[in-house]
């Protein structure tokens, strides 16, 4: 499918080149670099140690990348051994140069997650070349929507499930932007996330907070009697008002002027949240406080991601937000669809495509890819590799995937340090429980959610809303709640030993099987909890007759849930020197993990909207060599959204 691809180029050399190559390596493709390294293994003496990593390097230049890692891998010692292999290496690759054999396709656009899928769909009228390759079997990364047996009016959302529908207001746009116009350009279906009639304020009124072991209503949450010892001026304040409180007392003019600043003339990315806190008169108690009535913890976070408070700033259970009926994976999905049928000469999608290295060529990049399998939710690695040329790539990618890429400034530990650690990872739990009945309206509650301290920490009612007659038998009343666990809690959750998918974690009985299974001892804990956040005894909470859940954590191609900005993280800069963060090297990075919407779809799409804006000229389909992108030039999309929470 490749060597289509390349055809229409219309070079008969390269044509005549590529069929050879062909001939030579019958399991290559053309847009690689013919290496006879594992010939040449055959014959040495060092064919046993090299053996496994031979049979891994067919992708590789001959340059002496192959042997040097090869046999550095090996542990022997190059002047005894590496000889013999680099000159016949050097003979062969002497014959052609390197760009000449390697044909490049225009654009890689690397990983499959919305941003991956968006770069794709905002360039599919595009003339050139682009391949999308994905890691798993599955488009759409950390969206993820599943389907529980027997609920069919909305899907269970392992990741991203809700998003702030774009409004005018006299101040400018709010919400989330480029989600609302794809979504109405793809034209999918949205609905409320919860049941949003009557008066939603008054509805979650009784709501459960249970906060240290004490049971609360949402309304007592302002009150004195709060389980926290609170400074003295912090008694009595609600969430929102000790964040206003400490906002107002860190910056010169809160609701004017710049509030970069704090009063003591510091930026407020150099400082995490707690320590702003702490230094304008904020007892720890209080910040816990917030983050465990938030549901989120906010106190390591960057201070200038946090710190500013509207005057009119919604409480977070009061906001009303929108989701996706046919589920959010509909959203990478059909635009992954439109971006194949749009040009389906030249643009592929691959999935079960690993990258793991990329290397300079010419003025190309050259990638090898991992090719993996995927059974019972599980990807893992097969012998097989490819490689691929490409003019441009786009790595949408989180740090953890970036972090096992083997690739030049990826050696670089001040890259490392001051670029891709500025952020810091937050795991997540997410468990779908399916029950016959929504028990919970019983006890009076119907939307919104219950929060706790227990590792639990969000319970979600997702009933069905509207009249529910699950007295009637012949009605479908099975319902669906969430059990949402962020971090620091998440880890709670976590049954697999270390990294090993090798001990497999027995499902419980009509759980659905997952990347990380819902065991009989997982299933008894979250029963446990889910009756003690209730007043419930665990006899008399209902059974769930289904469930799923995802555990999305720190490491590997899945990563973390979330990213954060560290504090000290110049967030405003990075961001945008992501986008291409080598000077020599047309190599991208996009995706939410080093936006300004972080916690967000919004943020894949803004990165991707930043990258088409500074290199990529639509009108004449062409990438702009803008080499000396103006640092400084303030974000675009970045201040529209100040009434979004961070917290998703
Ligand atoms: C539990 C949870 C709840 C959330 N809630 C919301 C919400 O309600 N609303 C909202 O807007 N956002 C939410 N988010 C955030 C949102 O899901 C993410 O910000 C967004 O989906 C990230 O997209 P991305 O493309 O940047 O990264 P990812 O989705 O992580 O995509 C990366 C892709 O690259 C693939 N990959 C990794 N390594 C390689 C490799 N070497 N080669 C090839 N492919 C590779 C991965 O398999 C993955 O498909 C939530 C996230 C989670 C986890
Ligand atoms: C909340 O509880 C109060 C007191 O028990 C009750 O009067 C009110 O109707 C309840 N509200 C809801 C929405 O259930
Ligand atoms: C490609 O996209 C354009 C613009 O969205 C659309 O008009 C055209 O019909 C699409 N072509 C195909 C083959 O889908
Ligand atoms: C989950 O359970 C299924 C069915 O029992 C099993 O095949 C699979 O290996 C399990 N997965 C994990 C990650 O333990
Ligand atoms: C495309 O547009 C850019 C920027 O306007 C311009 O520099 C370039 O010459 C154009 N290329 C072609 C082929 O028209
Ligand atoms: C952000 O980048 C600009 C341009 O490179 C630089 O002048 C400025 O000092 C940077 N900001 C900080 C705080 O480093």
């Amino acid at each position: 499918m490749y060597a289509f691809n390349m055809m229409h180029r219309g070079n008969i050399r390269v044509a005549i080149l590529v069929a050879v190559l062909a001939v030579l390596v019958s399991d290559g493709f053309a847009g690689h670099t013919y290496k006879p390294c594992r010939r040449i293994c055959k014959r040495e003496e060092l064919r046993r140690k090299c053996k496994n990593i031979c049979a891994l390097q067919q992708g590789y230049t001959c340059g002496g990348g192959c042997w040097k890692r090869c046999l550095g891998d090996a542990g022997v010692p190059p002047k005894f051994a590496l000889e013999p292999c680099m000159q016949k290496c050097t003979r062969s690759a002497g014959s052609t140069s390197p760009t000449e054999k390697c044909i490049p396709i225009d654009i890689a656009v690397i990983g499959g997650g919305i941003g991956g899928a968006y770069a794709a769909w905002k360039l599919k009228e595009s003339k050139q070349s682009i391949h999308l390759f994905e890691y798993s079997n599955r488009i759409g990364g950390r969206v993820y929507s599943r389907k529980l047996p027997g609920i069919d009016y909305r899907l269970a959302e392992m990741g991203a499930m809700r998003f702030f529908p774009a409004v005018e207001t006299r101040e400018g746009t709010r919400g989330h932007v480029f989600v609302t116009n794809a979504i109405e350009s793809l034209k999918l279906e949205t609905m409320d996330f919860q049941d949003y009639s009557g008066d939603f304020k008054s509805n979650i009124q009784n709501n459960t907070f249970h906060l240290r072991g004490m049971h609360m209503k949402y309304i007592d949450l302002g009150s004195s009697r709060v389980p926290y010892n609170l400074y003295h001026d912090e008694i009595g304040k609600s969430s929102i008002q000790l964040r206003r409180k400490i906002y107002e007392a860190s910056v010169p003019n809160s609701d004017s002027g710049d509030k970069k600043l704090d009063k003591d003339g510091i930026e407020l990315f150099k400082q995490r949240y707690d320590r702003i806190w702490r230094k304008y008169g904020g007892s720890i108690e209080a910040i816990e406080y917030v983050s465990d009535v938030l549901g989120f913890d906010v106190s390591e976070e960057n201070a200038a991601s946090n710190v500013p408070v509207g005057p009119s700033e919604k409480p977070y259970d009061e906001i009303r937000v929108k989701t996706l009926r046919n589920g959010m994976s509909a959203l990478p999905l059909t635009m992954i669809k439109q971006f194949e049928e749009n040009n389906s000469e030249r643009h592929k999608v691959h999935m079960n495509h690993k990258l793991i290295r990329i290397e300079k060529q010419g003025e190309n990049e050259l990638l090898t890819f991992q090719k993996t399998t995927t059974s019972n939710y599980i990807t893992s690695d097969t012998k097989e590799q490819a490689t691929i040329c490409a003019k441009r790539v786009i790595l949408a990618l989180h740090r953890d995937a970036l972090m096992e890429i083997d690739w030049q400034p990826l050696k670089n530990q001040k890259f490392i340090d001051s670029r891709l650690n500025a952020v810091y990872g937050q795991d997540a739990l997410k468990m779908y429980l399916g029950y016959e009945e929504p028990w919970w309206e019983k006890l009076g509650f119907t939307t919104g959610r219950a929060v706790s301290t227990l590792p639990v920490r969000q319970m979600i009612y997702k009933g069905k809303g509207k009249p529910t007659s699950y007295t009637s038998k012949d009605v479908n009343s099975k319902s669906m709640m969430l059990v949402y666990s962020p971090y620091p809690h998440a880890s709670f959750w976590d049954d697999s030993l270390l990294d090993s998918h090798l001990l497999a974690t027995p499902l419980a009985t009509n759980m659905l099987a997952s990347e990380y299974n819902i065991s009989e001892t997982i299933l008894a804990e979250a029963h446990n909890q889910i009756a003690e956040v209730h007043q419930l005894r665990p006899e008399d909470l209902a059974k769930p007759y289904t469930g799923v859940m995802h555990y999305w954590k720190q490491g590997g191609p899945r990563g973390s849930a979330f990213y954060s900005w560290k504090g000290g993280a110049d967030w405003e800069n990075i961001s945008k020197q992501m986008i291409k963060p080598i000077e020599d090297e047309n190599v991208h990075i996009v995706g939410s993990c080093y936006s300004t919407h972080q916690h967000w779809i919004e943020g894949a799409l803004t990165s991707v909207e930043e990258l088409l804006n500074m290199h990529y000229n639509q009108q004449n389909d062409t990438w702009i060599e803008n080499k000396r992108v103006d640092r400084r030039r303030r974000g675009v999309y970045s201040r529209e959204y100040e009434n979004i929470p961070r917290w998703t």
